[in-house]
């Protein structure tokens, strides 16, 4: 499996403390059967060249300890960028974008609301080349009382990734009941952990796998967590047809 949406670099966000919780959390992914896993930290304030050189740091630092000590897990770079206009405009540095050649970029709303102009700003991104991914708008309490906002968000060529807790029930029966309800309609094209620590949110998939695999059959829940996040890490264009 593939975890396109985890905190696991050390001392940067409100994930790992320290390189050996970061080295926790990724033995556990890998136990659990993640072979890959993109390291996303928050980005809340926008991004410039220092605050990307410093997540660049930290991650290659992180890097190098893992492959001494976990060298089968495979680790890339990426971030989770607090929704604001200009999205595009910030594509070229590193960070930005998850997986290779830069076409994917993971885009987090509050957990409150849906900010007016979304659909425009999502429009831009994807014009300019780059597939916004939305992270786990099933949380997302305006989408709750509206999922034809997440249909919308779709429609302006946005992927959506569902958090495996939000199936699973980590944070509570609405959300749970938000993420079946958006599996039934096919309106989830990848599944993540967004872990933060292997005793908050951890990093295991494989019980949301499950949970989906009731709903969609297991070829389809599959395909959240194995082929679709491939084509994100590999840089492949996106088709329709793969949702
Ligand atoms: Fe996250």
């Amino acid at each position: 499996m593939i975890d396109i949406h985890t905190h696991i670099l050390p001392d940067l966000d409100d994930g790992p403390d320290n390189i050996e919780e970061s080295l926790a959390l990724a033995r556990v992914a890998f136990e659990a059967g993640t072979k890959m896993l993109v390291a996303t930290p928050h980005v809340l304030n926008g991004l410039d060249m220092n605050q990307s050189m410093q997540i660049v740091k930290r991650f290659n630092q992180f890097k190098a300890r893992l492959k001494q000590d976990l060298p089968e897990l495979e680790l890339m770079l990426g971030s989770e960028i607090y929704f604001r206009p200009d999205l595009a405009g910030i594509a070229h540095l590193d960070v930005a974008t998850i997986g290779a050649k830069g076409r994917y970029m993971l885009v987090e709303f509050s957990l409150v609301d849906i900010p007016k102009g979304f659909d425009r700003e999502l429009k831009n991104i994807r014009s300019s080349g780059i597939v916004p991914i939305i992270a786990h708008p099933e949380r997302n309490a305006a989408a709750i009382k509206r999922p034809a906002l997440v249909r919308q968000m779709m429609d302006c060529g946005a992927l959506i990734q569902m958090n495996a807790g939000s199936l699973t029930g980590s944070f509570g029966r609405t959300v749970r009941n938000m993420a079946r309800n958006l599996l039934k309609r096919g309106w989830v094209h990848v599944i993540a952990s967004d872990s933060h620590g292997i005793n908050h949110r951890g990093p295991g998939l494989q019980a949301a796998v499950s949970a989906a695999a009731e709903i969609i059959g297991a070829a389809n829940a599959r395909r959240l967590v194995v082929e679709n996040p491939r084509i994100i890490v590999e840089g492949l264009p996106w088709t329709d047809n793969k949702v």
